[in-house]
């Protein structure tokens, strides 16, 4: 879905997002959350991407829209990732949509990091929910893909995929971002402990507010600089150290 946002959009980071609401309009009557799928100007106007999967009532709702409608958008919201300085080499692990903010990170940084190698690793239930590849494969340098059905790449989850390619990768010179459910989260975290990349992973926890009132998005972190404990994920997040988060009865 394309959105003509105010300019200040242009400001937004990879791994931020917006709360969508549908206008004049309870029902849904809370706005939904979504990741920043690209953001660009043309001419005097500004524009972001969200790419969305009908899951409910709201993103069903979404799918009725038609040109010219009106939203009502909250954002951008929430920490992106970071891209240290010193970084090398990027790997991006995604699952589903959580394609969505890594594509925005390639597209954003893409310029900064242009003679670096950004490799994708992307998995989906079946090669028709592949959204986005066409844009990965015009930013990435390589896009490897995995499928839960087999009908497209390798069989199997993405981790097994990643794994297959770890001892391809020094520890010093690769940076990973990942964003997918959490039992794929769960497996990246279990697999990097003999292994231990950086990594930074954007967490989907269900949102009400989005603006860090409700507490309805907090999750267990260990420690790190949010200080541990119980944070909220749509303000120290939804991107945190995938080693300083504790995936438990919190983080579904
Ligand atoms: C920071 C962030 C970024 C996100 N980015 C994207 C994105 O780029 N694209 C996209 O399609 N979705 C994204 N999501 C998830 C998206 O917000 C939900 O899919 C959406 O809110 C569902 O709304 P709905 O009304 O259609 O479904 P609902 O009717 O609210 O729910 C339908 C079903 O989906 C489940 N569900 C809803 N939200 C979540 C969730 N967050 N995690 C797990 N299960 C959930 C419900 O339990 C229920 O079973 C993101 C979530 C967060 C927090
Ligand atoms: S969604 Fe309300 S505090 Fe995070």
């Amino acid at each position: 879905m394309v959105l003509k946002v105010s300019a200040s959009f242009m400001a937004s980071l990879p791994g931020q997002f917006v709360m969508v609401r549908m206008r004049n309009g309870d029902d849904p009557f809370l706005s939904r959350p979504f990741s920043i799928y690209s953001a660009y100007s043309r001419g005097n106007d500004t524009y972001i991407e969200i790419l969305y999967k009908v899951v409910g009532k709201g993103t069903e709702a979404f799918s009725r829209l038609r040109e010219g409608d009106i939203l009502n958008i909250l954002g951008p919201l929430g920490r992106g990732f970071d891209i240290p300085s010193t970084c090398k080499k990027i790997a991006l692990i995604a699952g589903g949509v959580g394609i969505a903010p890594l594509s925005f990170l390639a597209e954003r940084y893409g310029e900064d990091i242009r003679g670096m190698e950004i490799l994708c690793y992307m998995g989906a239930g079946t090669s028709e929910s592949l959204a986005g590849l066409d844009r990965l494969e015009d930013l990435c340098s390589g896009v490897k893909i995995s499928t839960d059905d087999g009908s497209r790449g390798h069989h199997g989850p993405v981790t097994e995929l990643f794994k297959q390619d770890m001892d391809l990768y020094s520890d010093d010179d690769i940076q990973l971002y990942s964003c997918g459910p959490n039992p794929m989260l769960m497996s990246l975290q279990e697999l990097l402990k003999d292994r231990p990349f950086a990594c930074q992973v954007s967490l989907e926890e269900r949102m009400a507010c989005g603006i860090g009132a409700c507490l309805g998005c907090v999750v267990k972190i260990k420690s790190g600089e949010t200080g541990g404990g119980l944070v909220r994920v749509c303000k120290e997040g939804p991107v945190f150290d995938i080693y300083s988060v504790e995936f438990s009865e919190y983080n579904g």
